[in-house]
């Protein structure tokens, strides 16, 4: 049995197809789960400290230095103050790496915990590290361990779904297709594609598949749409998640087999929203626009998804800023309260799709501390994002020359109203067709695994 997987930035997934039938794999009640992991943090104990000889040859490199320095200033150092002075920098050294770097990332990943619970664990412990929407730090400049990290978080996430599905289906499934966007979130232009491919295999490899292959995520939702479509027609695929934005121009429908002229993506989707939303309607709580805190400070904090732009966060000293925002920001730095603020950030977003206004109640920050924001800010926060989805889709259908007969929307973002609206404004004589929001990529996944 060859399993579809649909590795998502907000939500994971996973279906195969049996007896004909596309069965989605079970992760307890739900379908589908948060692509989040909660570790508990492995830090040595100063205790642990013990001099090998490479630390001693520091120490003795010091001692030499300190007497050095001791001699050109004229001043007398006893031989046992210049060593107890050199441990003590070497002690320091070490601790600070031992933060750093902790033991190895498979010891790390030994205790992780998935989905919605890595949330509630993360909360409930108020220690250790939470890693959000790992997909996309796939195609980032990483540090060899960083990558080491993400490799291992991806790894057992595959291997969560491989054996929840193995289970479920009494079978050892061993082989998979994967979703890939068009275009991952890279900070290394086309170099991330390739990386994030590579980090993925070896995740999957290591999570015990044979053999994995890729498919992009909207000729997925196409083969879906295909499946359930009687007349043969064009269609256009628009898929909007959380990372990404995806379309595929395809011929489906009828007998004949499906056809994928061709697809486009770009990295930007719902976390888009999500962080111009937090920068413009969240963050001024916490000075932004008003105290002389340097905006990436803020983008920082708003950026959960980023493990390296949180430990800056965390980093920062505002002791010295004007009240309430001093107070506030140094909230802001204790453990879990950046993500707590990101779900009420996301639920605002999900909320303003229908609603005028939305309040939210921040008291992990501050006693009764509230913040209400009107739709307009909705509007202005999704503007980047809607522009740049506009001029993707004129691009499509640039490209394509015709209207095609069918626009297929998918992702969760295809919930929203606006969205909707933009996608249709792009098309107007083709029938707009929402799919299922959640589901749509996994089952195409499933299918093209099968055939
Ligand atoms: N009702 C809603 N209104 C607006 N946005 C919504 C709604 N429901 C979900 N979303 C947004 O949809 C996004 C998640 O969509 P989806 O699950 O398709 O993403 P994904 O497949 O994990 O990401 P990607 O495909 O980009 O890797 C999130 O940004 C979420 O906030
Ligand atoms: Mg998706």
């Amino acid at each position: 049995m060859k399993l579809g997987i649909d590795f998502g930035t907000s939500n994971s997934a996973a279906a195969a197809v049996i007896d004909g039938q596309v069965v989605p794999v079970r992760f307890g009640e739900a379908l589908q789960f948060r692509t989040t992991v909660y570790f508990p943090e492995v830090m040595r104990d100063p205790d642990d400290f013990e001099l090998t000889s490479a630390l001693e040859h520091q120490v003795a490199e010091l001692i030499e230095s300190g007497r050095r320095d001791a001699n050109a200033a004229g001043r007398s150092r006893t031989p046992q103050e210049l060593r107890r002075d050199a441990i003590r920098v070497v002690r320091r050294q070490w601790m600070e790496q031992q933060v750093r770097e902790p033991r190895s990332s498979a010891a790390l990943l030994q205790n992780a915990v998935y989905g919605d619970e890595a949330l509630d664990a993360y909360f409930l412990e108020n220690e250790g590290n939470l890693v959000q929407s790992p997909k996309s730090m796939l195609g980032y400049n990483l540090h060899p361990r960083a990558r080491q990290t993400i490799t291992g978080i991806a790894t057992h996430i595959l291997e969560h779904i491989r054996l929840t599905a193995s289970r479920q289906f009494q079978v050892n499934v061993r082989t998979a297709t994967l979703g890939r966007p068009v275009q991952f979130r890279s900070s290394i232009g086309d170099a991330g594609n390739a990386q994030a491919m590579e980090i993925l295999e070896s995740a999957a490899i290591a999570a015990g598949f044979d053999a994995v292959d890729f498919l992009e995520e909207p000729s997925a939702a196409a083969m879906h749409y295909h499946a359930g479509s009687r007349e043969r027609h064009d269609t256009v695929v628009v898929d909007i998640g959380g990372g990404t934005t995806d379309v595929a121009h395809a011929s489906i429908g009828g007998d004949g087999a499906p056809q994928i002229h061709r697809a486009w993506g770009i990295p930007r989707g719902g976390t888009d929203i999500d962080l111009a939303l937090s920068l413009a309607a969240y963050m001024p709580l916490f000075g932004r626009g008003i105290t002389r805190v340097p905006t990436h400070h803020y983008v920082e904090a708003a950026m959960v998804q980023d493990m390296t732009r949180q430990r800056d966060f965390r980093q920062h000293r505002y002791q010295d800023v004007d009240a309430p925002f001093d107070k506030r920001l140094q909230a802001l730095q204790d453990t879990g309260n950046t993500a707590r603020l990101y779900r009420g950030v996301e639920r605002c977003k999900i909320a303003l799709s229908s609603a005028p206004s939305h309040r939210e109640l921040l008291d992990f920050i501050e006693r009764d501390l509230q913040v209400e924001v009107e739709s307009t800010a909705l509007v202005e926060a999704a503007s980047t994002y809607l522009r740049e989805l506009q001029e993707l889709l004129a691009e499509v259908r640039a490209d394509i020359g015709r209207e095609p007969a069918s626009v297929f929307l998918t992702g969760g973002m295809s919930r929203a109203g606006y969205i909707q609206r933009q996608v249709a404004a792009a098309f107007p004589g083709a029938r707009l067709v929402q799919g299922d929001p959640s589901f749509g990529v996994v089952q195409g996944l499933a299918l093209s695994a099968a055939s």
